[in-house]
């Protein structure tokens, strides 16, 4: 089984993308920041679908985390990464070292608006979205891709992402996959690992309580009420909520009425140290 070509230069990987590209093949590029599970490598399976040639890139963002959040301890797994790679057979690792990717004097910020503004995470992580988008604008640039596959687990990211690459006049096709859960419901994450025991037990809670407010209101009963009953179930839990709110699908803007068109419900909470989130249609 031929072994991705793990490429950390951007000259280098020009020159590998340029040959494909010659070649006429298309290419996907699946973002991530390793730690890999089986979402990702979803992600990677939808990338093969669509395209000729698959590129993974994997590089833990330093734009996008606080001072105070986890960058140094995120969860760093990178021979698994290359290996669950390899048997998918991915073409292309595309691992840049930070100063590869911002380089001294580096001097350059996206400043997503439109849903990087919804009130969601950019609420509790108001630097995240502009770190987001520059990386993956960067990526984009650097990879060129006709295709690029994003989790509707983190269903904001997915929306911010697509906007950029519109507003942006990048040619490429956003494609959104939904998200790979534990047989429980939990949402798989890269920051699952952080989890003791007695919280991985607990945690499938926000994917139930997810569940039902869901139906709550698809039943007809008022957002409002559905909305503090699922809140006060997940604290009950032991969380600490962030947001549980329903938005519109496409905007994420706020929705009053369940006679809405498409809607989203999302949730953030923090488990002890580890801040979840999640999301489902309603
Ligand atoms: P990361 O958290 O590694 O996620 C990489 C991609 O995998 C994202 O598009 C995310 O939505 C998707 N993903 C994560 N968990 C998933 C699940 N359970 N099911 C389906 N897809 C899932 O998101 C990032 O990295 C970064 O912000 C990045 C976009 C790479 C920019 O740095």
């Amino acid at each position: 089984m031929a072994k991705p070509a793990v490429i950390r230069s951007i000259s280098s990987l020009r020159r590998t993308v340029g040959r494909w590209r010659q070649a006429g093949a298309n290419i996907a590029l699946v973002p991530t920041m390793g730690a890999l599970h089986a979402g990702h490598l979803e992600l990677v399976r939808q990338a093969k679908r669509n395209a000729d040639r698959v590129a993974v890139s994997i590089f833990v963002n330093p734009a996008q985390f606080a001072p105070h959040e986890d960058l140094a301890s995120y969860p760093r797994t990178w021979k698994t990464d290359v290996a669950a790679l390899a048997r998918l057979q991915v073409d292309l690792i595309w691992a840049p070292s930070p100063a590869e990717m911002y380089p001294d004097g580096f001097a350059a910020r996206i400043e997503p608006e439109g849903p990087a503004k919804a009130g969601l995470e950019d609420a509790f992580r108001p630097h995240f979205f502009g770190g987001v988008a520059t990386v993956v604008a960067k990526l984009l640039l650097q990879v060129e891709p006709q295709f690029a596959m994003f989790g509707e687990k983190d269903f904001q990211q997915l929306k911010v992402v697509t906007a950029m690459a519109r507003d942006l006049n990048i040619p490429v096709k956003i494609i959104g996959v939904p998200t790979m859960r534990e047989r429980d419901g939990l949402a798989m994450s890269s920051r699952n690992a952080y989890l003791s025991p007695n919280e991985r037990a607990v945690a499938p809670t926000l994917y139930r309580t997810l569940k039902d407010s869901a139906s709550r209101i698809k039943s007809g009963d008022a957002v409002a009420a559905a909305l503090a009953a699922g809140r006060s179930e997940i604290e009950r839990a032991g969380f600490v909520v962030d947001y549980l709110e329903l938005r519109d699908a496409t905007t994420l803007a706020p929705v009053a009425s369940p006679k809405h068109g498409k809607m989203r419900l999302l949730v953030a909470a923090k488990l002890g140290r580890t801040r979840l989130i999640d999301n489902i249609k309603v």
